[in-house]
């Protein structure tokens, strides 16, 4: 018999690609998904997965579910994912991601669900001490969106100590690309990111890009960041729920590329890739963000062999610009 997986926010831009991996792996997958932010017709229609409407703080859907369902192990993606909002309204960020997240975790506790991979973030480390960043950098946290998922680490750790709920926490570096079908791929709403805002200036759907600082200590001015292709974070978390059903112990993993590129670097590969020109310009920095970003995967290469696929920003870029070439068209 497969095994079941929950996906919690399985309707977003990483969830369903995390959703393709494990179908393509053989496990039976349900989505739970409140369609806030995510996309029904991902599921439903390109995925032909079992979509569930509800919400993580919904505890009596979530004792339905379990009771109603044979789960072996949940991925928890159901997040709010802007930096700048959690910082004008860090209530919605607390209601969301860590109350939400302990009404997750007590239903499953309830229900004797041990397996659990959650979706965490480069951002718990806060400014970096040394590059690349490693799992053992400290934690400090600078916006209320990273302090929301170090809470849940943390939670997760003594829920390990309490009850035996296992976990995998993977500290996400910059999620970027599409599946390669060009079926799926990054739509967010607002759209914040780099590499999506490129492409849409690409497509003249956004008069121009604008760079947020051009003075930081990096060879051009721009800020740096370590771009990992959303497939490669999904097969990440394949290998990590497998970890968790042969036993693993609770681990905390880095998922990046090791290469960094600049603000600039992206853009002029975008140009390329693309073969179109657009109107860059320069801007002033944007608050919080640090000049370089680059992590340490080894950690994930070693206990888990997970080994990306899709490393170069050429095929990243290459992979989001089919998927929005196809949506707009
Ligand atoms: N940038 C621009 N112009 C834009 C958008 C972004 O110059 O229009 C710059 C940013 O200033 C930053 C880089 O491009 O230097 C990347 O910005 P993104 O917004 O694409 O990504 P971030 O590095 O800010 O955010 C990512 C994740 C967050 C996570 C954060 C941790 O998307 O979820 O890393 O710092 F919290």
């Amino acid at each position: 018999m497969p095994q079941t997986v929950l996906v919690t926010g399985g309707a977003g831009y990483i969830g369903s690609h995390a959703v393709k991996g494990l179908q393509a792996s053989g496990y039976n997958v349900i989505v739970l998904d409140n369609l806030v932010y995510g996309h029904r017709e991902i599921i439903e229609e390109v995925l032909q997965a079992k979509l569930i409407k509800g919400d993580i703080s919904d505890r009596a859907l979530l004792d339905n579910l379990f009771a109603s369902h044979q789960i072996d192990a949940v991925m928890h993606f159901a997040a709010y994912i802007f930096v700048g909002e959690s910082v004008e309204n860090p209530a919605k960020y607390y209601r969301n991601n860590v109350v939400g997240t302990l009404t997750l975790l007590e239903a499953m506790v309830a229900a004797g669900i041990k397996n659990l991979v959650f979706s965490s973030t480069c951002a718990t480390y806060g400014p970096p001490q040394q590059i690349p960043l490693t799992e053992d950098h400290p934690q400090f946290p600078i916006s209320p969106y990273g302090m929301t998922k170090l809470m849940v680490e943390k939670m997760l750790a003594d829920f390990d100590s309490a009850y035996g709920l296992k976990s995998v926490c993977f500290r996400y570096f910059n999620a970027a690309g599409a599946d390669p079908s060009g079926k799926q791929g990054e739509d967010h709403n607002p759209e914040t990111h780099l590499i999506p805002l490129v492409l849409l200036a690409a497509l003249g759907k956004r008069s121009a890009i604008s760079i947020f600082g051009t003075d930081y200590p990096t060879p051009d001015g721009t800020c740096i960041r370590d771009y990992i292709h959303v497939s490669d974070l999904a097969q990440a978390h394949i290998l990590g729920v497998q970890y968790l059903l042969e036993q693993g112990e609770s681990a905390a993993f880095n998922l990046g590329n090791g290469n960094g590129f600049s603000v600039k670097e992206v853009i002029e590969t975008a140009k390329q890739v693309t073969g179109r020109d657009f109107k860059v310009e320069l801007r002033d920095r944007r608050p919080g963000d640090p000049a370089v970003l680059v992590g340490s995967s080894e950690k994930a290469q070693k206990v888990l062999g997970w080994q990306p696929q899709y490393s170069s920003l050429e095929t990243m870029i290459d992979h989001a610009w089919q998927w929005h070439q196809q949506r707009h068209c």
